[in-house]
C-alpha cells in the first residue's frame, strides 16, 4: 500500500486536503493524525473490520481496547449508555483536552473496539486538526497511539512514518504534539473516579473538583482495570536505567559511575539540563528543565537513542508533581522498573 502523506497547518486548515483523509476513514481506511497528546491511528469506530486493521497495523494484542474520539460532547450518546454527573462535571472542566473517560458502552460500539469489555474509553481531543478530521468523517474515530505496539508513542509525523509507512492509507503531518504524553485515563464507572493512566490532566487538577479521586495504575491479579497497563510499553531497543534524585545528592556522579561500569557498551545519557561535569558517555541528550519540557521531549528522545544504536541509556529524573507524575510513569515503564534512587 502507498501511504499518502499530507501536511496540514493547524492554524489554517486546508479543508479540501483534510477531507481526503476523512473520506478514507469513511471508506474503512486508516489515517494517522496529530492530537495535543500524541499521534493517533484512526478508523471508523463503527466499522469492525477497519478497527481490526488497526490491531494488525500496530501488531497490537487484541485484548487491549481502544479510545474512541469524538469532536463534540453531544456525540457522546453515540458511544455511551450513560454519563454520570461526575463525568459531566469533569468534561465541563477538562474537555476538549488530554483526558479519556471510561464509561459504560452502548450497543453501537462493537467488541473489537473495547476488547470485549462492557465499558468504552472516550476522548474529545482539543487539537484543531483532530477535531476537524472527526467532524468531516462524520463518525466517532477509534484510535490508539500511532506507533508499532511496544514502541514509544509518536509525537511527530516522522515517528509515524517510521512505524506505519506502507501499512495505512494516510498520515497527516500537523507538526509536533504539544503535550507529548498520552492522555489521562480515568474510570468513571465506579463510586469514585480512578485514574488508570496519569497524563496531562493531573490528579491535583481533578481533585479540585472531585476530591475522592484516586490514582491506581497497579494491576490486580490477571485482569487489569486497563488492559494496556500490563504490557511493557514505550520501550526503546536499548536498556533504560532511571537515575532518580537531585543533582545536589550526586545524580551526575552516579551516572558517571555507571558509565564507567558499562565501559565497552554504546552508552546514551538523558539529562534534564547541561552540567559542567565531564560525562563519559557516547552521547548526551537533553530533556528539558521543567516537567512540561521533559514530557514533550521524552518519546522523541527514546526513539533517538535507538537511532544512535545505544545499548544502554541512563536517564536523569527528579522528584515530580503535576505532569511529572506521568513522565515518571512512562519512563519507569520504558526501563521495565530499572530505577536507581540517589
Ligand atoms: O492521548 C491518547 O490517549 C492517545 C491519543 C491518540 O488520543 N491515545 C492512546 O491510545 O494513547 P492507546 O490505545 O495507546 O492507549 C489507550 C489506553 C490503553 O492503556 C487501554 O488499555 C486503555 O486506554 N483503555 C481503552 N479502553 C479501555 C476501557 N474500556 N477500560 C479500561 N481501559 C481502557
Ligand atoms: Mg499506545
Amino acid at each position: 500500500m502507498i501511504t499518502q502523506k499530507i501536511k496540514i497547518d493547524p492554524e489554517n486548515i486546508d479543508i479540501q486536503l483534510l477531507k481526503k483523509a476523512a473520506d478514507a476513514l469513511k471508506g474503512g481506511g486508516l489515517a494517522a493524525f496529530p492530537t495535543e497528546t500524541v499521534y493517533g491511528l484512526g478508523a471508523d469506530a463503527f466499522n469492525e473490520q477497519a478497527v481490526k486493521n488497526i490491531y494488525k497495523a500496530k501488531g497490537r494484542p487484541s485484548d487491549n481496547p481502544m479510545i474512541v474520539h469524538i469532536a463534540d460532547k453531544k456525540d457522546i450518546c453515540r458511544v455511551c449508555r450513560e454519563v454520570p454527573e461526575s463525568a459531566e462535571l469533569l468534561m465541563k472542566k477538562f474537555s476538549p483536552g488530554p483526558i479519556t473517560y471510561i464509561l459504560k458502552k452502548n450497543k453501537n460500539i462493537n467488541d473489537t473496539v473495547t476488547a470485549g469489555l462492557g465499558t468504552v474509553a472516550v476522548r474529545i481531543p482539543s487539537n484543531n486538526i483532530a477535531r476537524e478530521l472527526i467532524k468531516l468523517s462524520g463518525t466517532p474515530i477509534a484510535a490508539p497511539s500511532a506507533n508499532l505496539s511496544g514502541k514509544p508513542s509518536p509525537t511527530k509525523a516522522e515517528h509515524v512514518i517510521e512505524d506505519m509507512d506502507g501499512k495505512i492509507e494516510y498520515i497527516i503531518d500537523g507538526g509536533s504534539c504539544r503535550i507529548g504524553l498520552e492522555s489521562t485515563v480515568i474510570d468513571m464507572t465506579g463510586s469514585f473516579p480512578v485514574i488508570l493512566r496519569p497524563g496531562g490532566i493531573t490528579m491535583e487538577m481533578i481533585q479540585q473538583y472531585i476530591p475522592e479521586t484516586v490514582l491506581n495504575t497497579h494491576i490486580k491479579g490477571d485482569i487489569p482495570k486497563s488492559p494496556g497497563m500490563k504490557y511493557k510499553h514505550y520501550a526503546p531497543d536499548a536498556d533504560v536505567v532511571v537515575i532518580e534524585g537531585e543533582r545536589r545528592n550526586g545524580v551526575i556522579e552516579k551516572i558517571n559511575e555507571l558509565c564507567r561500569k558499562n565501559a565497552g557498551k554504546h552508552i546514551g545519557v538523558i539529562l534534564k539540563e547541561k552540567t559542567s561535569a565531564e560525562i563519559s558517555a557516547d552521547f548526551i541528550l537533553y530533556a528539558g528543565k521543567t516537567s512540561d519540557e521533559y514530557a514533550s521531549n521524552l518519546f522523541a528522545l527514546l526513539r533517538e537513542c535507538d537511532k544512535k544504536n545505544a545499548d544502554i541509556v541512563f536517564a536523569e529524573i527528579d522528584s515530580s508533581d503535576g505532569i511529572g507524575t506521568a513522565v515518571k510513569n512512562r519512563i519507569y515503564k520504558a526501563s521495565a522498573n530499572n530505577i536507581i534512587k540517589v
